[in-house]
């Protein structure tokens, strides 16, 4: 009987390149405009059990801005995050009729209190990926992250590998 050859297997490391900026200072113009309109969107959200107010802002291509929060509900998982807010509020009422996004950003803080860290759950990640896929062109995303710095992505897939994608689904019938 011949020898069973050992199982092969390759170790592969993934890299995600992002850019950390020690402040929002060093953001140009339209990075700063969209990760103000962020911050300024938590004065909307309603939080009422977590107490974690998060903004998500989108920056289109003719320089409007489109802010979403998040949305809780007494019936938690009735709730929908500030990413989602935003993506679906202008996918769902305006998308079609408004110039693609080119920028995203996200702010937190809690109900009483400084702005902190805030990165996007993996089910707003899903739907971002999906949103930048439907438009074709990537969109960049500042995130805040500890200390006060500002982490840049350029394009919001980078948030999510090994992701599931229409591609994966079966052809229509
Ligand atoms: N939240 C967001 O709005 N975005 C995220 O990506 C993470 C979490 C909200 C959901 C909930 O209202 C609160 O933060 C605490 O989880």
């Amino acid at each position: 009987m011949p020898a069973a050859s050992a199982p092969s297997s390759t170790r592969r490391q993934l890299s995600l390149p992002y850019d950390e900026l020690a402040t929002p200072d060093q953001l140009s113009a339209p990075e700063r405009q969209v990760w103000e309109a962020a911050r300024a969107a938590t004065a909307h959200s309603y939080a009422p059990y977590s107490h974690f107010h998060v903004g998500a802002a989108l920056l289109l291509a003719d320089g409007t801005v489109f802010q979403g929060t998040n949305q809780e509900n007494a019936a938690y998982p009735s709730g929908l995050c500030a990413e989602r807010t935003a993506l679906f509020g202008l996918a769902g009422s305006q998308l079609g009729t408004v110039p693609r996004i080119i920028g995203m950003a996200v702010a937190g803080r809690p109900a009483q209190g400084e702005f902190t860290a805030a990165l996007p759950c993996g089910a707003c990640r899903q739907v971002m990926l999906e949103s930048e896929m439907r438009q074709g062109q990537s969109i960049w995303l500042l995130l805040p992250g500890s200390a006060g710095t500002v982490l840049r992505f350029e394009r919001l897939a980078d948030l999510l590998p090994f992701h599931f994608s229409p591609s994966d689904l079966p052809p229509r019938l």
